[in-house]
């Protein structure tokens, strides 16, 4: 299949879905999760970082991780691919759900209205266990938690870890879009992580992935794409551009 055809199945379809994972924002400068990781966190991997039990037992480790993360994520910005998805949203309200793992925010900056984020916002944090009538954010020390100086409740990042819930009013509008769309373009995924891509598998929609890799969703697509996000959404998804 060829992205001109892929540019045909787009002009047909009155609902589409984007499903994006780790590899969207790669060309932005954002590592993907399973790309082996640098310096100090060669050596963890997420499903051993990314868990409440792993920020239990090291809060100030995990805190760092995010906040090297949070630094890194804070000084990129959004790449074609996310402006592509922006724009045909904009030239078409309505039509085109933008549904991601990420929680960079970079869909968001790009300009894209109502992101269902599935993981969370690592923008943002809150309490680790139900606040109490004490709990009041201490500044923290540099690479710690802020923690409540009463019962020592702690921040954490609002992301969802493995083995956590997803946000329910986010999957199920997820899980809507995707029932309905007749085009879901999967974009950046490993798509070894569930439910989010169980989306892929549930649409009767037309699924088309644009990876320059293998992906474990890859038995399920109508078409493979083989190349980046910044490089084939905009052919993809802009009119006016010559294929
Ligand atoms: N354009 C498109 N895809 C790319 C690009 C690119 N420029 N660069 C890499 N990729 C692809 C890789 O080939 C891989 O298939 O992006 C995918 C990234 O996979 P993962 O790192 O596994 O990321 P993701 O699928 O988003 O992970 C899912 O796992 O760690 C958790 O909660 C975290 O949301 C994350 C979830």
């Amino acid at each position: 299949m060829t992205p001109q055809a892929v540019r045909e199945w787009v002009r047909e379809a009155r609902r589409i879905v984007v499903l994006t994972g780790a590899g969207m924002s790669a060309e932005s400068g954002v590592p993907t999760f399973r790309d082996a990781q640098s310096g100090l966190w060669a050596n963890f991997r997420p499903e051993e970082l990314a868990t409440e039990q792993a920020f239990r037992a090291h809060p100030s480790m995990v805190w760092e991780w995010y906040a090297l993360r949070r630094e890194m994520i804070a000084k990129v910005a959004p790449n074609a691919g996310h402006l592509a998805i922006a724009a045909f949203q904009q030239r078409h309200p309505g039509r085109l759900a933008v549904v991601t793992q990420n929680v960079d925010g970079l869909h968001q900056r790009a300009g894209s209205p109502g992101v269902l984020a599935l993981h969370g916002n690592i923008a943002d944090d809150r309490w680790l266990d139900a606040p109490r009538a004490c709990c009041d954010a201490q500044a923290p020390e540099a690479g710690t938690p802020p923690r409540c100086a009463t019962c020592g409740n702690l921040r954490r990042p609002a992301v969802v870890w493995f083995g956590e819930m997803l946000p329910a009013a986010e999957l199920e509008a997820a899980g809507e879009a995707a029932a309905r769309c007749e085009l879901m373009l999967v974009v950046g995924t490993s798509g070894l992580v569930y439910p989010a891509a169980g989306l892929a598998r549930s649409t009767r929609g037309r699924v088309v992935i644009v990876n320059p890799g293998a992906t474990d969703l890859d038995d399920a697509a109508d078409a493979l794409l083989a190349g980046t996000a910044a490089a084939l959404l905009p052919l993809l998804l802009d009119e006016e551009r010559n294929p």
